[in-house]
């Protein structure tokens, strides 16, 4: 099977490629990445070289190098990981979300159209439900609850799983969606909430949580997620969306608390800032469908899954420190000087 597997520079997608050259190391895999502030090919420089891997630097957004792509390799599966990930960007602009995250998605899909594909997978995200109240413990996410966004992220992609909807209807592509939790683990970029804590903690610097530190995630390890789109992509019926999570809701105050605990630093590093706009309360996944119909269970137990994490990024800082140094540097002071 050839795949080509978009923004697999990135946390997830990268994750996902060694999970699959694992899993089916016959395979072949095309890594199609724009290489953004979030792209990393250091994540990737132990298989650059790799036979039954290529690296293709690009926009999904670019129709002529899409179409010339797809020409050239023939893929059988696409895997589209690549999009503008971060809800306080979006804040800041959502302009490029709308055009990565669904115009890039229409472009690769109309790649698919014309050059034949047996499956498209959109790897989309729970926060197109919008959120759930904390005193409602019995409410979650399925895959019926109706769209209700919040972000421009979470609208760009929710617009996109409404598109790939629309190709499979309207065209018969053979589409499927995940629509996954909060993934952690290793590669994951710096703006986001764990790596972001336990790079500050390791340097004593105040850990800036939004409003009372009570909203709530449901925390997945990445590699049960790449597992679960691994099914999906085998087993998974077209036309069909997915749920994926591991029932592990957690306040991001508890999270925060937990890092410090285990690197040994005072929670005094802990400072309140002013909350997102828009903060979503509450996200909670019922991954009954996937259980039920593809046998689908979480691995990683999150107090195995964080210590993992927590011991990766501690030996990994030739990893994330040339990250930390960039660009970043003005992205941290843009976002968090005032707050
Ligand atoms: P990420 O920001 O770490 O990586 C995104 C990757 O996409 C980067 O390598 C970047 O260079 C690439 N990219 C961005 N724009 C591109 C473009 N126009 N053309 C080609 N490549 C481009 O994101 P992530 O956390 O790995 O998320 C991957 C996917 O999973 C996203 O679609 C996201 O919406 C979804 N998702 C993420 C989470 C999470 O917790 N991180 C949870 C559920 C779903
Ligand atoms: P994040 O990792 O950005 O993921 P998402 O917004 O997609 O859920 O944030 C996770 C939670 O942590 C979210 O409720 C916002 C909060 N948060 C902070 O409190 N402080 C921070 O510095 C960051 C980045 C996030």
């Amino acid at each position: 099977m050839k795949l080509i597997v978009t923004g697999g520079a990135g946390f997830i997608g990268s994750n996902f490629i060694f999970h699959w050259r694992s899993a089916h190391p016959e395979d072949q895999i095309i890594c199609l990445d724009k290489l953004t502030y979030a792209g990393n090919l250091s994540t990737l420089k132990d298989i650059l070289d790799a036979p039954n891997f290529k690296f293709v630097k690009a926009d999904i957004c670019d129709r002529p190098t899409v179409y010339a792509l797809f020409e050239e390799e023939k893929p059988d599966v696409v895997v589209n990981f690549a999009a503008e990930s971060h809800v306080d960007r979006s804040i800041e602009d959502p302009s490029i979300f709308l055009k990565t995250n669904i115009l890039g998605t229409s472009v690769l899909m109309d790649a698919c159209r014309k050059y034949g594909i047996t499956r498209y997978h959109q790897v989309s995200t729970d926060e197109v439900y919008g959120d759930l109240p904390l005193d409602r413990p019995d409410l979650m996410f399925t895959e019926e609850t109706p769209i209700h966004t919040s972000s421009p992220y979470s609208a760009s992609k929710a617009s996109a799983d409404l598109l790939v909807l629309a190709y499979h209807r309207t065209y018969g592509l053979p589409v499927t969606i995940s629509r996954c939790s909060n993934n952690y683990g290793p590669y994951h970029f710096p703006e986001k909430l764990i790596p972001l804590m336990i790079i500050n903690a390791l340097h004593d610097e105040k850990l800036p949580v939004y409003g009372d530190g009570k909203n709530v995630r449901d925390w997945l390890y990445v590699e049960d997620h790449c597992r679960a789109i691994d099914l999906i992509i085998h087993k998974g019926k077209v036309g069909e969306i997915y749920n994926v999570g591991g029932h592990n809701e957690m306040a991001n105050i508890d999270i925060v608390k937990l890092i410090c605990k285990a690197l040994g630093k005072p929670e005094s590093l802990i400072e309140h800032v002013t909350d997102r706009k828009g903060h979503d309360r509450r996200y909670a996944i019922d991954p009954a469908k996937i259980h039920r119909e593809l046998g689908w269970l979480p691995e990683t137990k999150f107090a195995d899954g964080i210590k993992k994490t927590i011991d990766w990024y501690l030996n990994h800082e030739d990893w994330w420190q040339p990250i930390i140094d960039g660009e970043y540097q003005n992205y941290y002071q843009q976002m968090y000087g005032n707050r």
